[in-house]
């Protein structure tokens, strides 16, 4: 049950906010909350005794919520043992290959082999570097406009998003294709005219575009891009870092469209990174990939492993396109919003103005409950799989009650929470 003790942030949060602001030399946070540890389901209490209803699982890294029983255990049975991180790629531990083992076996057949690492960005990166090694010589990556690849050099030059993200940083050659049915055309139209395939080094497509919007890709652009990529012997990359792991309704969102992309990558809902291939994708010389922790965070690894388990237990794949479905059509009826849509739990729709998307989300955290933010004026929604109907019900009256405050002319926020949330009072 939602419960606000104080305003948001309270006293105790604010405090520590604040020396973040200070201290932190990568400020970004943007919710006005420090979370306590406490919480359960798709709830979630602050230091501040304040508990809110979360409907963006740390964008969605968060897939089972807070303090599953069984990922508690999970912890549990780890407390008398350290490190509980191994230079995991030269010194072995179990977790590692039980890890692939459970990925490889939600994988589409063939998928036998996966390379661990630590963030989605370098999942990403080392997808980049396997089809690079395996057909020397190519010049340019290719990705999609409104891409989001993460922010190490390798996949900044793939991302496409806003401008502060790359400002004074150097890229890689990379060519982008619209995200629409033009895509493929575009394709053949630069095979044609500028490059042969074998100076392409790879496609990165998102199936469902995360930080770009939450747009689901068109039916025609993937089986089209598919075919042209196959064609020419062109890597396809789907990157499942946000949209992966049983969120939208099946393990991988590229199974919606029938097709199989040669290679992947995963992290977030996983609690690691990982990429997944067929064994022959891979460098076949020692060394040729690697990074100290990746494959031995044992805690992340038994996490991740557990997850897939009480996915497949608990059959979420079927309720998260069941609970998917429940609130598109709530969404479909609402007032005040456009651009319904959704995958399973991976939802969203757009306001008309970013100031109102900002404001809104503002009020609803005051109100408690977390949203995020995407694209240029649209909010998502993505629920942890243990989420039910009855939450959902919750955050749609606390969405509708926010955007009639919200829509009243003139409207803005005051107080603290102000310096902490990206809220009207930013925009001119
Ligand atoms: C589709 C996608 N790829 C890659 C990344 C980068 O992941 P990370 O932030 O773990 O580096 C993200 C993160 O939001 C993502 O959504």
């Amino acid at each position: 049950m939602i419960k606000l003790e104080t305003s948001v942030p309270g006293p105790k949060s604010l405090r520590i906010l604040k020396g973040l602001k200070e201290k932190n030399g990568g400020w970004s946070i943007s919710y006005p909350l420090v979370f306590s540890g406490k919480g359960e389901g798709p709830y979630c209490e602050d230091i501040d005794g304040n508990v809110f209803l979360d409907f963006g699982s740390q964008i969605a890294s968060n897939p089972l919520g807070y303090n599953h029983p069984e990922l508690l255990e999970t912890i549990r049975s780890y407390s008398n043992r350290f490190p509980i991180k191994y230079a995991g790629q030269d010194f072995a531990v179990r977790e590692h290959l039980k890890m692939i083992e459970e990925i490889t076996d939600i994988a589409p057949r063939g998928f036998d082999s996966a390379f661990l690492i630590n963030s989605g960005a370098e999942a990403v990166e080392n997808a980049m570097k396997i089809c690079m090694r395996k057909r020397p010589g190519t010049k340019f990556g290719i990705s999609m406009e409104k891409g989001w690849h993460g922010r190490t050099l390798g996949a900044l030059s793939l991302t496409n998003s806003n401008y502060v993200h790359k400002k004074g940083y150097m890229r890689l050659p990379t060519v982008r294709l619209p995200y629409n049915e033009d895509a493929a055309e575009h394709l053949e139209r630069l095979l044609r005219t500028e490059a042969s395939p074998d100076e392409i080094g790879f496609v990165m497509v998102e199936h469902v575009q995360g930080e770009g919007g939450y747009n689901i890709a068109p039916k025609k652009m993937v089986e089209e891009l598919r075919r042209v990529t196959h064609q020419n012997g062109i890597p396809y990359i789907a990157d499942e870092v946000q949209c992966g792991v049983g969120r939208t309704g099946r393990w991988w969102a590229f199974e919606h469209y029938g097709i199989t992309p040669d290679i992947f990558t995963s992290a977030k809902a996983l609690q690691v990174a990982a990429v997944v291939a067929p064994h022959r994708m891979f460098p076949h010389e020692a060394g040729a990939i690697s990074s100290t922790w990746g494959g031995g965070q044992i805690i992340d690894m038994a996490l991740g492993i557990r997850t897939i388990e009480i996915i497949k237990k608990d059959k979420l794949l079927s309720h998260n396109a069941r609970l998917g479905h429940y609130m598109l059509r709530y969404l479909n009826d609402m007032k005040g919003i456009t651009g319904q849509r959704g995958l399973g739990l991976m939802l969203a729709f757009d306001l008309p103005t970013a100031r109102l998307r900002d404001n809104l989300i503002a009020e609803c955290t005051a109100r408690g409950l977390l949203l995020l933010g995407c694209g240029t004026k649209t909010i998502r929604l993505v629920p942890p799989y243990v989420a039910a109907k009855e939450d959902a019900d919750k955050a749609f009256a606390l969405i509708e009650a926010a955007l009639r405050r919200v829509s009243v002319r003139g409207f803005t926020h005051h107080g603290a929470i102000c310096d902490f949330v990206h809220c009207g009072k930013h925009h001119t």
